[in-house]
């Protein structure tokens, strides 16, 4: 979602702080042999994937952009569990746009900042930015706090992009119909960031509530303005359980036992998740009734992540590592401000796999894959994603 520093929180000081076309073997192999055997639709549902969003699905943007000078995730451990080196993701391995772009047998997106001339751009490009908001930066320097954004490559400007950047994929409408029409659009996660920032500004949850609409709108704009484009099949996701997170754990501490759920969660924060899950999911039901042609997936991250906290051990995650982060400067949910990961005096843990929270903001590798599985094989979109031509393992 974002990557945010208080370097003070009593004085409310705060600043922020702060690829590639790798197909697996397996994938390639599934690839030929789909194609020898003469592939159908069904079989590779997508010819390509367009996604938009903020830290949990860049894929590299934020670190092309060049807005910070040595970001952490530019260097280990960021990137240790899979790519073996930092790639610009804010987690240790791949994302839940990974698998997805995987489980359809399509190469991991390309984020945009970092194309290069002559690259295959035609199977998919990434266009989310970690710490990206789904408002635009004006309405923050309206309310006082613009200074804080990490960036403001927001949803809109995203769009833009999208939108300049089609020219180089199709050229006649009949054509450009026709690719956008089997193309997967994911529209986020995107809003998280919204609040963040406007809780880390002073702002109490009645403030915070009081945007739930206009962030829904923003989001409920681009997803119309992409179907506009010709997007015929978008995902949406909702919001995660904020709650739980080590960072909103040690933000937000509390001695009163009531503030929390039978996981340790703390309520107030899972029922504001909610209540913006529940708005799009409003919103996006009119869009569905405006635009009859078209299929709007809701991907209900809330609900896929919240099973890892009622049964950690199914996922091979446990109760101690549950809401602790893996990578931080010690605490009661190894998140220290100062000592974030990839700072000094911070660590990882030495198995990332038995953790769901990577830095205390972002998931593992481990958590994405079984919510990008959830997602695919059901039963947290909806209505369903395509079945995938591979199973996510
Ligand atoms: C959404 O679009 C409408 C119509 O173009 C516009 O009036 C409104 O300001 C937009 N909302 C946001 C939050 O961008
Ligand atoms: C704990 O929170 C509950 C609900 O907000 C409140 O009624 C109660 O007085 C609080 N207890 C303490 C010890 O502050
Ligand atoms: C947080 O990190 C600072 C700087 O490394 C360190 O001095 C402090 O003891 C750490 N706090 C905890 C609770 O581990």
């Amino acid at each position: 979602m974002f990557l945010l520093s208080y370097s003070n929180l009593s004085s409310s000081t705060m600043k922020i702080l702060a690829v590639l076309l790798m197909t697996m073997s397996f994938i390639s192999l599934g690839f030929s042999e789909k194609v020898a055997s003469n592939s159908s639709d069904s079989d590779h549902p997508y010819e390509a994937i367009f996604n938009f969003g903020d830290s949990l699905s860049d894929t590299g943007n934020f670190l092309s952009s060049g807005a910070l000078a040595f970001p952490v995730i530019g260097k280990l451990p960021y990137g240790e569990t899979f790519f073996r080196h930092a790639t610009g993701r804010c987690s240790d391995g791949r994302l839940i746009v990974d698998f997805i772009a995987e489980a359809y047998g399509l190469p991991y997106l390309p984020p945009y900042l970092k194309l290069t001339k002559g690259q295959d751009v035609h199977k998919g490009v990434n266009f989310a930015v970690a710490g990206a908001t789904a408002l635009d930066a004006g309405f923050f320097y309206q309310r006082g706090f613009g200074k804080i954004l990490w960036t403001h490559d927001s949803l809109s400007v995203q769009l833009d992009w999208f939108k300049k950047f089609k020219r180089s994929l199709c050229t006649t409408r009949q054509d450009c119909d026709k690719y956008l029409k089997n193309s997967l659009f994911l529209v986020g996660e995107i809003g998280g960031n919204d609040y963040n920032y406007a809780a880390f500004a002073g702002g109490n949850i009645n403030q915070l509530l009081a945007t739930v609409p206009v962030v829904v709108e923003a989001i409920t704009n681009a997803t119309s303005e992409l179907i506009a484009e010709g997007a015929v099949e978008l995902v949406v996701p909702g919001n995660l359980p904020v709650g739980c997170s080590p960072l909103y754990l040690t933000l937000f501490q509390s001695q009163n036992k009531t503030d929390f759920d039978e996981n340790g969660c703390m309520k107030s924060f899972n029922a504001f998740a909610q209540f913006h899950n529940k708005h799009l999911n409003l919103a996006l039901d009119t869009l569905r009734n405006k635009n009859p042609h078209v299929r709007i997936i809701y991907a209900d991250y809330y609900g896929a992540a919240k099973r890892f906290f009622h049964k950690p051990g199914h996922f091979g995650f446990s109760g101690e590592t549950l809401l602790r982060a893996c990578c931080g400067g010690g605490g009661p949910f190894n998140f220290n401000n100062s000592a974030r990961c990839g700072h000094i005096g911070s660590k990882a843990c030495t198995n990332p796999s038995i953790y769901a929270n990577w830095d205390g903001i972002h998931l593992t590798e481990a958590a994405y894959r079984h919510i990008a599985k959830a997602l695919i094989e059901g039963p947290f979109s909806h209505p369903p994603l395509r079945s995938s031509p591979f199973k996510i393992p």
